[in-house]
């Protein structure tokens, strides 16, 4: 599981497929795996910086981590990498979802949209570090009176943090409906931590509605002897 969750293990075993000349053939996809963690653990830094918007004192780990992240000393304020690398790597994600054939044919709004949020979510925050500059001590006393249930709005915030605040607020009320809850979910995976057993035994969802289904098993009864002519294993003999 931490291989799983820190490194994305499935994901490095991936193989693409590609027709090759009228064939089928299988090669490794390191590109993806690495833009995935690149975009994974840059959106995991960027959000461990932002608590130094949420803390007063701001605890020495977070300008630790603001330090090493700002290495490279480039301008003023100085750059962050894991800033732009979440909007390079977003940027990837998505040209790859529209330039592939096969990952455009399976696409989704629901795949296009939170990508699409998150690389508005960065660019806006990019836009207000470096470019258009809002005032980060009247900021800082709108998060601490959020957090300290005592809200209040400070003049002269410029109108781009409300940009960047809203885009996130949109991101958390889609989060908990969306794909994004493969961030829970990795942890209930059945082929690693739970039971797996889904052909013997029909787990339904208490919450569900009532839905009309076509269970395995029902499934089984209908294939059973085809199954077995085509040497394909059965639950019940
Ligand atoms: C999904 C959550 C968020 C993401 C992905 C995100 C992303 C970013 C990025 C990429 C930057 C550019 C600078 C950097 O690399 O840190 C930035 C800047 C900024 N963000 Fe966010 N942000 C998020 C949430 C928030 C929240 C909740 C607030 C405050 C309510 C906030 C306030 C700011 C401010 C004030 C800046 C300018 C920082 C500066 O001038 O140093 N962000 N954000």
């Amino acid at each position: 599981m931490a291989l799983e969750v820190f490194l994305f293990r499935s994901l490095f075993r991936n193989l693409r497929t590609e027709m090759n000349k009228g064939r089928v053939t299988y090669g490794s996809d390191m590109v993806l795996w690495l833009a995935g963690l690149v975009f994974h653990i840059s959106f995991f830094i960027v959000l461990i910086r932002h608590l130094r918007f949420f803390l007063e004192p701001v605890p020495a780990m977070i300008n630790m981590i603001d330090a090493l992240d700002g290495f490279v000393q480039v301008g003023v304020p100085h750059l962050l990498l894991t800033g732009v690398l979440l909007v390079a790597a977003g940027g990837f994600l998505f040209y790859r979802r529209i330039n592939n054939s096969q990952v455009r044919h399976i696409s989704l709004p629901a795949d296009y949209f939170p990508l699409l949020l998150i690389i508005g979510i960065a660019l806006s925050g990019i836009i207000m570090r470096y470019f258009v500059k809002v005032d980060i001590v009247s900021v800082k006393a709108l998060t601490l009176g959020l957090v300290s249930l005592s809200p209040r709005v400070p003049a002269g915030i410029g109108v781009i943090f409300y940009i960047h605040l809203f885009l996130i607020s949109t991101l958390l009320v889609y989060f908990p409906f969306s794909k994004l809850m493969h961030m829970g979910g990795v942890f209930l995976s059945p082929t690693r931590n739970l039971a797996n057993n889904n052909r013997e035994v029909r787990h339904v969802n208490p919450w569900n509605y009532d839905v009309k289904v076509h269970t395995y098993a029902a499934y089984e009864d209908e294939f059973r002897e085809k199954m077995k002519e085509a040497g394909i294993p059965v639950e019940k003999e």
